[in-house]
Formats: structure tokens, C-alpha cells, sequence
């Protein structure tokens, strides 16, 4: 008897040396399974013990009984606490009220916000939305749009070459964008058109070789210098709010006639003068001005039975001027310190 009982004492010390040894190393819920039921399933080796329990004297049994039962529930809460564990890093994984992994969302870029911005405004106003190209030819940058080879106002506008095929260039301005169009198509016409502008522009705080603009134009019968007014109005008072105030000076553009430059009063001082409007009251915006008739001519329009005005603004001067911002350059550098704040 005294041997049956140290022989079992010594089995259920070996067990459970043997059960902790193995738990330690599992890593997944179906190895603690298998574990389970190697020593507590219906044929675990605990399960066997007690069932041999029965051959054991009447007097023997409760002891060793005790010693087994305890060794199954000392088992048997390890197993639980093994597999909550298991359950709670399953759970991670698919707790739907943990917070989700965040990666953080894009936006448009400043300059495409004013640009979608314009556009919107122009669409309301029934202007269709064109694309033009950026690499042009000479004819269509300057010819076409009445700046002969040796017109002073070339060198303003002069752009950059490419090498090859020679005589092409990039745009230096979206005016280009009228003569595109009206070749293709016929009167009457209300075309806007954005994009990027190229001039071999030293880089400073108002200055960039690369920019943008938005053309628009309007070709029909009788359209007149008050429509253009009308139209220059409703998208100021848009785009800049009611308030603003609009006046037209006298320029000169070589592809319109009469010609002039739009202002408005300064958004920051309403006119009274400060550093931004450089005491003037008034900040340029845009040159506009009715079509000249030589380009009607060079498209093969009939300036007699056609007339029409056109508009370009910079985008960057719109966006630094409606988000008050100093330096042209920030626009470009990709900081996305700078970028984030609109
Ligand atoms: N293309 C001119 C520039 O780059 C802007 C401009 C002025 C466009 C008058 C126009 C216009 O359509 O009528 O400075």
C-alpha cells in the first residue's frame, strides 16, 4: 500500500513537472488543446488516475483521491488561464471597438483648391472647362495671339525651348488656349481653361519659372466690354466676397483691344491703404480686354460678325492673396507643414 501510494504521488509529481514544462512552450490554442487532453481529456493520464482509484483500499482512496483532484484543478485553472490569454490576443485582432490603425488622409493642394475653386465659379456661369498643352509651338504662343517675332512685349513672355524638335517651347501663358480652341471650333463659346505657365523668371518671393494661370474667353455675336465687366463681377464677389470692389485700368495686352488690368480693393485693408496693397488700396488680380480682331483673323473668324473678351489671372497671386501667404515659393517646396494648414 505504502509503495502504491508513493508510486502514485511520485506519477502525479512527474505529471505535473511534465505539464508545465509543456505548457511553457506552446504557441497556439490548438497545442493547448492537445495538451488538454493529454492530461485532462477522457483519456487524459489525470482522467486514468482517477479511474484507477477504485483499485485502491477504501482508506487509501480519499487521500490520494485529494492529491489527484488537486493536481486536475491545479491543471485545469492553468489551461483556462493559458487560453483567455489566447482568446484575448485572438480578440485583438478582431475587436471591433478598439480603435482602428489611422493612416492619415491626403488633400488637395492649396493651389488646386483655388483652381477647382475658380472653375466651380465659371462652370455656375456656364463656361465649359478646357485642357490645354504645355508644350506649345511659336505660333501659337506668340503669333497667333498678335506678338510678331520682334514685338517688344515677346520678351516678356519669353519661355523656354526645347531642344529638340526646335521651334517648340513651353507656354508662357494659357492665352495659348483661345487659339487651340477657336481653330477647332465655332462661335458661340465660353471656355475656361487652368494650368501650368513657364517664363525664365529669376525665383524670389513673387516670382517662380513654373505657375499658373486660368484663361477664360467668351466668343459671340455682340458680346460687348459690359459683358465682360458682368462677368469679372459676379466671379470677384464670388470668389472674394460681396464686399469687394472691382475697377478696370487701362493696359495694354498685344491679343485684346481695348485692354485692361482688373484690381480689387485690398481684401486686408478694404482699401484704406496698407503694407500688402503697398498703400495703393488696390491689388491686381487679373488683365482682360476684348479680343482683338487680328486674332479672330488668324483662326478664321470674321471680326466684323464675331466679338468676344478674355481674361488670365495668376493662381498662385489669387491663393496668396486669399489666404494671405508672402512668399511664392512655399507653394512649390512640398512642406507639408506649410501644406497642411489649408
Ligand atoms: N496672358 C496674359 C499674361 O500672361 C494674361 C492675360 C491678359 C490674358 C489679358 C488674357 C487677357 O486673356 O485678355 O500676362
Amino acid at each position: 500500500m505504502e509503495r502504491d501510494r508513493r508510486g502514485i504521488k511520485e506519477r502525479l509529481d512527474k505529471i505535473r513537472e511534465e505539464f508545465f514544462a509543456q505548457i511553457k512552450e506552446i504557441s497556439s490554442p490548438v497545442q493547448m488543446q492537445e495538451i488538454k487532453a493529454r492530461y485532462i481529456g477522457r483519456k487524459g493520464e489525470l482522467t486514468q488516475l482517477l479511474k484507477g482509484l477504485k483499485d485502491l483500499s477504501p482508506d487509501e482512496r480519499p487521500h490520494i483521491g485529494r492529491l489527484v483532484n488537486d493536481l486536475k484543478k491545479e491543471i485545469q485553472s492553468f489551461i483556462q488561464q493559458v487560453s483567455l490569454s489566447f482568446s484575448f490576443l485572438q480578440g485583438k485582432k478582431e475587436d471591433i471597438t478598439l480603435p482602428g490603425v489611422f493612416s492619415s488622409l491626403g488633400h488637395l493642394h492649396p493651389l488646386t483648391q483655388v483652381i477647382n475653386q475658380i472653375e466651380d465659379i465659371f462652370k455656375r456661369l456656364n463656361f465649359r472647362v478646357v485642357e490645354g498643352q504645355e508644350i506649345e509651338d511659336e505660333y501659337h504662343n506668340f503669333e497667333a495671339l498678335n506678338i510678331p517675332l520682334d514685338h517688344p512685349s515677346r520678351d516678356a513672355f519669353d519661355t523656354f525651348y526645347l531642344s529638340s524638335p526646335e521651334h517648340l517651347l513651353l507656354r508662357s501663358q494659357t492665352s495659348t488656349v483661345q487659339i487651340r480652341v477657336m481653330e477647332k471650333e465655332k462661335p458661340p463659346l465660353r471656355i475656361i481653361s487652368a494650368g501650368r505657365v513657364f517664363r525664365p523668371d529669376a525665383t524670389d518671393a513673387s516670382h517662380s519659372c513654373v505657375f499658373h494661370q486660368v484663361e477664360g474667353f467668351m466668343v459671340d455675336k455682340e458680346v460687348s466690354l459690359a459683358n465682360l465687366k458682368a462677368i469679372l463681377a459676379e466671379f470677384i464677389s464670388q470668389m472674394f466676397g460681396e464686399e469687394v470692389k472691382m475697377r478696370f485700368r487701362a493696359h495694354y495686352f498685344p491679343f485684346t483691344e481695348p485692354s485692361a488690368e482688373v484690381d480689387i480693393s485690398c481684401l486686408l485693408c478694404k482699401g484704406r491703404g496698407c503694407s500688402v496693397c503697398a498703400s495703393k488700396g488696390w491689388l491686381e488680380i487679373l488683365g482682360a480686354g476684348m479680343i482683338h480682331p487680328r486674332v479672330f483673323e488668324k483662326v478664321g473668324y470674321d471680326p466684323e460678325k464675331v466679338s468676344g473678351f478674355a481674361f488670365g489671372m495668376g493662381v498662385e497671386r489669387i491663393a496668396m492673396l486669399k489666404f494671405n501667404i508672402q512668399d511664392i515659393r512655399l507653394f512649390f517646396e512640398n512642406d507639408i507643414r506649410f501644406l497642411q494648414q489649408f
